[in-house]
C-alpha cells in the first residue's frame, strides 16, 4: 500500500513531507519506485505520459493543482479515481489576484505608471465601481469566491457555467447560449475555467470582440482581460490582435499557451499587458501534502473522497 509523489518540480519537497506526517507508510519518489505492484496512491503534477499505467494496483490520483488537465493529457491514463486539490489558501491566493488585476485595470494603473516613468501630472478619469461590470468564465470554487470579493468592492458580478447557477447578486449565464448575452454584457472577463475539450482556445478574437464596448461611455477606455485558469483556453496572437486594434484595453496573464513562456513572445513587451509565472495561486507543499494524506485515510477509512472529477467532462 505505498505512496508515490511524482511530477512536480516540488517532488522532492512533497516527499520529504509526506514521509514527515505518514512516518510509518512506504512513500516513493518517481523514477525511483521499486516494485511497481506496491504502489496505491500517488500525488502528481504533470506526470510524464504513460508512467502512472504502468502501477498495476493503482487506487487514487490526486492532483497537486485544482487543474486536472495535466492528467487528462496522458493517453494512458488509468481508469482510477481522481482528486484534484480544493483549500482554502490556494482560494484566498486565487481571490487576491483576481481583485488585484481588476483594481489595476480599472484604476488605469499601466497608464498611471507610464506617466510616473514619464514624470507627467495628467487625470485619467475612472468609471464608478457599480458600473463596471466584471464577468467571471467559470464560476466554480474560484469563481464564486472572486465573485463575493469583487461584489464587495462595489462591481457587478456575473458569472458563465456549463450548468445552470443562482447566486445572490450575480448574474448568471450557462453553456452555449448564455456565452453571447453573457459576453455582450462584460467590461472585465475574468477567466477560470478548466481546460478540457469544450474550452481549448475558448478566449480567441471572435469572443474579445463580443465584449462590452459601452464601459466607455462611463470612461473604461475599453475591455479588459485577465486569465487565471489554462493557457490553452486562450488564442495569444487574437490577445495581441485585440490590444493592437483597439478591441482591448488591458490584459493580465498568468497562464500561457507554452510555459514557461518564451523569452521570444512579443507578450512580454506590450506595455498594457501584465504578466506572472503561473503563480495567481501557488499552494502550499504542507497544504498539498496533508490533503493528498486525508485522501488517503478517508478511502481506506470507506469514507467519500473530497473534490473528484468527473472524466467524462475533463475536471
Ligand atoms: P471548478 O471545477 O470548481 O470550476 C470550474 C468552472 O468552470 C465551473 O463553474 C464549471 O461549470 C465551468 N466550466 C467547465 N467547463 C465549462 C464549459 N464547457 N462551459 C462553461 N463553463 C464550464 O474549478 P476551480 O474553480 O477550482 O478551478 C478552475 C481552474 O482554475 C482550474 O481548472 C485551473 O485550470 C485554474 N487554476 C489556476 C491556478 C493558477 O495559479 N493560475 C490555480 C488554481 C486553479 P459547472 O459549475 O457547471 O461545473
Ligand atoms: C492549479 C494551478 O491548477 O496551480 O492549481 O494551476
Amino acid at each position: 500500500m505505498s505512496l508515490l509523489i511524482i511530477g512536480s518540480e516540488r517532488a522532492d519537497d512533497f516527499y520529504k513531507m509526506t514521509r514527515g506526517l505518514v512516518p510509518g507508510r512506504d512513500v516513493r519518489l518517481w523514477p525511483d519506485v521499486g516494485d511497481a505492484s506496491d504502489i496505491r496512491y500517488a500525488l502528481a503534477w504533470h506526470p510524464p505520459a504513460g508512467e502512472l499505467a504502468k502501477f498495476p494496483n493503482l487506487r487514487l490520483i490526486v492532483s497537486v493543482g485544482a487543474g486536472v488537465d495535466h492528467l487528462f493529457r496522458d493517453p494512458d491514463l488509468p481508469d482510477v479515481a481522481i482528486v484534484r486539490y480544493v483549500d482554502p489558501d490556494l482560494t484566498t491566493r486565487m481571490v487576491q489576484y483576481v481583485v488585484l488585476m481588476t483594481l489595476f485595470h480599472v484604476r488605469r494603473m499601466t497608464e498611471h505608471l507610464e506617466q510616473q516613468r514619464d514624470r507627467r501630472w495628467e487625470y485619467r478619469p475612472e468609471p464608478m465601481p457599480g458600473e463596471v461590470r466584471v464577468g467571471i468564465m467559470g464560476i466554480g470554487v474560484l469563481g464564486q469566491a472572486c465573485a463575493q470579493a469583487l461584489k464587495g468592492l462595489g462591481y457587478q458580478v456575473r458569472g458563465w457555467s456549463r450548468s445552470p447557477k443562482s447566486m445572490p447578486d450575480v448574474t448568471c449565464f450557462a453553456g452555449d447560449e448564455g456565452l453571447g448575452p453573457f459576453i455582450a454584457g462584460t467590461d472585465v472577463l475574468v477567466v477560470l475555467l478548466p481546460l478540457t475539450p469544450d474550452t481549448r482556445h475558448i478566449v480567441d478574437g471572435d469572443l474579445l470582440a463580443k465584449l462590452s464596448t459601452s464601459g466607455r461611455h462611463h470612461r473604461l477606455p475599453g475591455p479588459v482581460l485577465i486569465n487565471a485558469g489554462r493557457g490553452g483556453l486562450q488564442v495569444e496572437t487574437d490577445i495581441l490582435d485585440a490590444l493592437e486594434d483597439g478591441t482591448l484595453y488591458a490584459a493580465s496573464l498568468d497562464v500561457f499557451e507554452t510555459e514557461p513562456l518564451p523569452a521570444e513572445s512579443p507578450l512580454w513587451q506590450h506595455p498594457r499587458i501584465v504578466i506572472t509565472p503561473h503563480n495567481a495561486a501557488e499552494s502550499a507543499t504542507e497544504s498539498i501534502s496533508k490533503y493528498f494524506v486525508r485522501q488517503i485515510d478517508r478511502l481506506e477509512a470507506g469514507q467519500p473522497l473530497e473534490n473528484v472529477v468527473d472524466p467524462s467532462v475533463g475536471y
